[in-house]
């Protein structure tokens, strides 16, 4: 049976697509089925895995059941790895949903079909506590919070939990939380030590081992439209990717 992983936090810019992107095509490189779903309307890791801002049919149609995952989901040209693209128009989503009965829900039924398809399946979510990452949390098995190893790190994250404690309580009590991962960080510096050695006072247990460093080869793969380990397999960010992959599957 799959799992599903939800890559949330709702502050921006903390390394959720880079991870969502890279982990999936970790899980695939090792020989597994992997799917990608992009849940933000940015669709940064529908263009970071190679593919048009303007696939159709895309999450849009799938949430709102005009097309399902059998439709909407596509090789993204790596082996093992399929992606369910988004698109701009699934902003609407964020006004239509909650007009629509049972709108949290929509995901998770039309996913229901991926357990047995795909080992892991990773939502990557917006950088909100909106619909979306509601349907995104409804769906999922766990939780993987991206934070970025910089001043502010925790701001948001009372937040992102009390949505987290109200999803389980209303809607899905088998969510639990995998981990929180330390992104983008600066090793030899000072601030990156202390915010560090701070997230993990603050969640003691709950913060994987495996630091993501600031990587230039991390940031340029997007623009080649690919995930780092192929981009550049030997560089640090590569390596990183590979060991969370492999921490994440011994948490389960
Ligand atoms: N380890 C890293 N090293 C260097 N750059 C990184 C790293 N991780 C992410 N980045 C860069 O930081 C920026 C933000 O990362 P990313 O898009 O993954 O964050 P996000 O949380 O998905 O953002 P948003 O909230 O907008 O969806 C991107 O330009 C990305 O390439
Ligand atoms: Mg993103």
């Amino acid at each position: 049976m799959g799992k599903i992983y939800a890559i949330a936090n709702q502050k921006g810019g903390v390394g959720k697509t880079t991870t969502a992107v890279n982990l999936s095509a970790c899980v695939a490189e090792a020989g597994y089925e992997a799917l990608l779903v992009d849940m933000d309307p940015q669709a940064n890791a529908t263009v970071g895995l190679g593919l048009p801002k303007d696939c159709s049919p895309g999450v849009y149609e799938l949430i709102s059941g005009a097309a399902t995952l059998e439709d909407v989901a596509r090789p993204s040209g790596i082996d093992r790895l399929a992606v369910a693209p988004a698109t701009p128009d699934l902003a609407g989503a964020n006004v239509e949903l909650p007009r629509l009965e049972g709108s949290e829900t929509r995901l998770r039924d039309a996913l229901a079909p991926v357990r047995s398809q795909y080992l892991f399946t990773l939502l990557d979510c917006p950088p909100s506590l909106g619909p979306l990452t509601v349907n995104a949390l409804v769906a999922a098995d766990r939780l993987i919070v991206p934070v970025q190893t910089e001043y502010f790190a925790l701001e948001g994250l009372a937040g992102l939990l009390d949505t987290f404690r109200l999803i389980r309580r209303e809607f899905n009590p088998r969510l639990t939380i995998s981990g929180l991962l330390l992104t983008m960080s600066d090793a030899r510096t000072r601030l990156a030590q202390d915010v560090e050695s701070e997230v993990r006072h603050h969640f003691p247990e709950l913060v994987f081992e495996t630091v993501i460093p600031r990587n230039v080869r991390i940031s340029e793969a997007p623009s080649f439209g690919r995930p780092v380990i192929h981009h550049d397999p030997h560089s640090a960010g590569a390596g990183a990717y590979f060991e969370f992959a492999k921490e994440l599957a011994t948490r389960g």
